[in-house]
């Protein structure tokens, strides 16, 4: 009796993980799909957001990873981004520990959630602080960069061969793993390295360096930079003038972290991504010096070098921005510039409350991803802090912000994600000095309108909190969503009218428009409030009378409307 209840318990155990197999089987390796000209990151065959948030630095270590969760839920994130640690990983040369990684699997698969890791190895902020131990002590075969003075930088060389070598062991023994460990494909995306690039000098000066600056630049970053050099044979110097210190800087980070990247890649394709510690895009200051003003990180991806990361590194699928810039209008250049061809949207750290609205702004991008850095650590010093201060004060109030916005994307995410996709959906957040804004879908423009009265367009919030997203789901119907704001609708012709007839637009009641000599007015034939339930709108009421009289109104509830509309 008991042996055929042991052999039964076996073939079901059996039966148990061939099932699992086959069902993790089916499961692609998250990719990166290009149409049309716009991104998205594929997680089980389609589009997907990532509604994100990063821990804080040291919050990986098991005990502490168990404290980010309470911050995560409220969030309501579908991914969170931790860091695993080389020095963790590699405690001796050659001697891999993955547990910690097995650990944030296991934690990140309880929760519900997807991962990104991030991968602390030659380069942190600069400088080579999640180096093992081994490696910080020999500084003859891993060395430090030289400043320009001769002087050792607190920044690793990215002209050592032996700690690119110990780098893409460590990193491919790392991606090997992570093949192993997860057909589940809870990790989606892997950052190589983070913030890399330099503080305390703008390049490497050691003898190996100078070699190379002294040398040829090669032809295809001459080609990709479009310069017409004198000589094919053209130095850093002849080619690049005043830039080339930091072009060389990184050409040099970049050819480095690209080869990590393609060697893990060799051993799972998992798409990769390189952050940038910013430069300020409009009014840059000196790169490689820091305490001078608007001074930054000279080697990494910013916003001037991207053509030079992108032919340096093509093992990279994206180059991207850790924004925490304050003033919106830095920022919001920040993600102008980082959104171009060839580089799909996303925005891996950010923080400052005020900036949480932006997440709209990087939606109407077609970000597949958007990421508050650090608000695990946020909830739990500003608790401690603000218990000293006034105790009723709740600690979520930092998350907010931030929550906000998840809270209303996270239950339509998939739909959100395909129609973006698509080239369906635009939004946009508050800019100040700009209370109204049109979003042209064909024969319809949505106006988005911030602070607006009753039968007023808008004068602006008193803070600039406003958001709104609209996608269009057919010729003549519209989900709409957002906060602070009103959307309205007005006709905008035929795509042959546009071009040839001269359209008045109106400032009635209803928005309407002078079309071909005739006025055609918006009337709404339904408005539904509702929410997605597995992929299908579900409508909870309809709303008539005073709440679509002045248009349609979005406060701070998170509300999703489908809506008909018509002319008349
Ligand atoms: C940017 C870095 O990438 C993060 O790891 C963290 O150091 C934040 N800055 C700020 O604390």
């Amino acid at each position: 009796m008991k042996a055929t209840s042991a052999v039964l318990a076996l073939v079901a155990a059996t039966l148990a993980v061939a099932a699992l197999n086959a069902q993790v089987d089916e499961r692609p390796i998250p990719q990166i799909v290009k149409k049309d000209g716009r991104y998205a990151l594929f997680v089980d065959g389609a589009p997907y957001l990532m509604l994100g948030a990063q821990v804080h630095n040291s919050s990986s270590w098991p005990a502490e990873a168990s404290k980010v969760w309470p911050a995560m839920e409220y969030l309501q994130v579908n991914t969170v981004e931790m860091p695993v640690y080389w020095e963790q990983i590699e405690p001796q040369p050659g001697n891999f520990d993955f547990s910690m990684v097995d650990s944030l699997l296991a934690a990140a698969r309880e929760h519900k959630v997807h991962l990104v890791l991030l991968w602390f190895a030659t380069w942190k902020n600069g400088s080579q602080h999640y180096m093992p131990e081994w490696m910080k002590r020999d500084l003859v075969r891993y060395p430090h960069m030289v400043g320009r003075d001769g002087e050792a930088v607190d920044s690793p060389s990215p002209h050592s061969a032996a700690s690119l070598e110990a780098d893409k062991t460590a990193f491919t023994a790392f991606m090997t793993h992570l093949k192993e460990a997860d057909p589940q494909r809870t990790v989606l995306m892997i950052q190589v390295e983070n913030e890399a690039g330099a503080w305390g000098s703008v390049r490497d000066f050691s003898p190996a360096a100078q070699k190379l600056f002294d040398a040829p630049v090669p032809p295809e970053l001459l080609t990709a930079m479009q310069v017409k050099a004198a000589s094919a044979s053209a130095t850093w110097q002849q080619a690049f003038g005043p830039n080339a210190d930091e072009y060389f800087q990184a050409w040099s980070v970049a050819r480095f972290i690209g080869q990590v990247a393609a060697a893990g890649k060799a051993a799972y394709p998992l798409p990769m991504y390189a952050n940038a510690a910013l430069r300020d895009p409009i009014h840059p200051g000196p790169a490689g010096l820091p305490g001078a003003p608007g001074a930054y990180e000279s080697g990494g991806p910013t916003d001037n070098v991207l053509d030079i990361w992108k032919t340096a590194a093509p093992a990279l699928d994206v180059l991207a921005p850790d924004d925490y810039q304050n003033d919106p209008v830095t920022y919001l250049k920040v993600l102008d510039l980082y959104h171009r061809d060839g580089n799909p949207m996303f925005i891996p750290e950010t923080g400052g409350p005020a900036n949480a609205r932006f997440f709209f702004t990087a939606l109407g991008l077609q970000t597949i991803g958007f990421s508050p850095f650090g608000l695990d650590y946020t909830h739990r010093a500003a608790s401690r802090s603000l218990n000293q201060a006034d105790p009723n004060r709740p600690k979520e109030e930092f998350l907010e912000p931030w929550a906000m916005n998840y809270r209303l994307i996270g239950p339509m995410q998939r739909e959100i994600a395909r129609l973006n996709f698509d080239g369906k959906l635009q939004a946009v957040a508050e800019e100040q000095g700009r209370p109204t804004r049109t979003l042209p879908f064909g024969s319809w423009d949505a106006i988005v309108s911030f602070g607006a009265a009753r039968n007023n367009r808008g004068a602006g919030n008193p803070q600039p909190a406003g958001r709104a997203l609209v996608a269009q789901l057919g010729d003549n119907q519209f989900l709409v969503a957002g906060y602070f704001c009103r959307v309205d609708f007005r006709p905008a012709g035929t795509e042959e009218q546009r071009k040839t007839a001269a359209i008045v637009e109106g400032t009635q009641q209803n928005p309407s428009a002078l079309i071909d000599g005739k006025w055609q007015h918006r009337q709404f034939l339904r408005v539904e409030e509702g929410a997605y339930d597995n992929g299908v709108f579900k409508p909870i009421r309809i709303w008539n009378g005073d709440e679509t009289d002045w248009g349609l109104d979005f406060g701070d509830e998170p509300i999703v409307l489908r809506v008909s509309v018509a002319t008349y």
